[in-house]
């Protein structure tokens, strides 16, 4: 289900910007964010990529995080991305009705969708750079009250509201501390990954590697007054 088609044939249509120079990508085993650790790679930056496969990262429980943060102490980073997330969780679909909501699922995804962003930030922001500094987080468009015409997925799209929301809370109370810490909520597009393979459709899937070179030019062009946002893969700002 995506409410509209996502895709252009362009880039992110935002050009220059500060490039990135050392990266943490969180999540680094994903669709995205394999994508955009070669992206960075390739033009030249440092990344570190952490992941649940590869490393035992879980990132809906504090001390996996606390011990994966720690093993890095000492790094410091001008972009964490958090590509991890997930929208079939347990076998469980997404509910098309009020009428399928099961607690248990709802719970797990605003354990993985919107808690675990809450503790990334809560313990990442001491990897950040004491300049400018991006923290990054994988969203989505259904996550918007304002663009929500066709209902249903209730789960995902509530725990990715709240993500929105742990993510503007905390870039209001991160500007007062880290002038140059930059909090954003990302969209990527309808993107050919295995968490959309049951869904999608050919003419609205972009390229993970498409998809990771429109955040990386969206992320590279945002300035401290653009923290607590929540942009598209064209660096437009989605309706909360
Ligand atoms: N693809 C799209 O079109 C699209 C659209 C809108 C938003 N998004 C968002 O973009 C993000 C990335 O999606 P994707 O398409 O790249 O999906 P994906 O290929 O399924 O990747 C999901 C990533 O999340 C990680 N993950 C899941 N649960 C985890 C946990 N408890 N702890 C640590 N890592 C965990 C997975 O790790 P392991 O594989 O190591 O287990 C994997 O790296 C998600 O937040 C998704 O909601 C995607």
């Amino acid at each position: 289900m995506t409410d509209r088609v996502e895709i252009t044939a362009s880039g992110s249509g935002k050009s220059g910007g500060t490039p990135i120079k050392r990266a943490l990508v969180l999540g680094s085993s994903g669709g995205i964010g394999a994508a955009v650790a070669r992206a960075l790679e390739q033009r030249g930056a440092d990344v570190t990529g952490l992941s649940r496969r590869d490393d035992g990262l879980d990132v809906t429980d504090e001390a996996s995080i606390q011990r994966a943060f720690g093993r890095l102490q000492g790094k410091q980073f001008d972009l964490l991305f958090n590509a991890t997330g997930g929208l079939i969780l347990n076998g469980v679909a997404p509910e098309k009705t009020i009428g399928a909501i099961d607690p248990q699922n709802m719970t797990a995804h605003f354990a993985l969708n919107a808690t675990a962003v809450a503790l990334l930030i809560k313990h990442g922001t001491a990897l950040m750079s004491p300049g400018r500094a991006v923290f990054a987080s994988l969203s989505a468009r259904l996550a918007s009250v304002g663009d929500n015409r066709l209902g249903g997925w209730i789960s995902y799209r509530a725990a990715k509201t709240a993500q929105n929301q742990i993510i503007h809370t905390a870039a209001i109370e991160l500007a007062r501390t880290r002038p140059g810490a930059i909090l954003v909520a990302l969209h990527p597009g309808t993107v050919a990954t295995p968490l959309t393979a049951p869904f999608r459709t050919a003419a609205q899937t972009d390229t993970a590697a498409g998809a990771a070179a429109r955040l990386i030019g969206v992320i590279e062009g945002l300035e401290p007054a653009d923290s607590g946002g929540f942009r598209d893969q064209h660096g437009d700002t989605v309706a909360w």
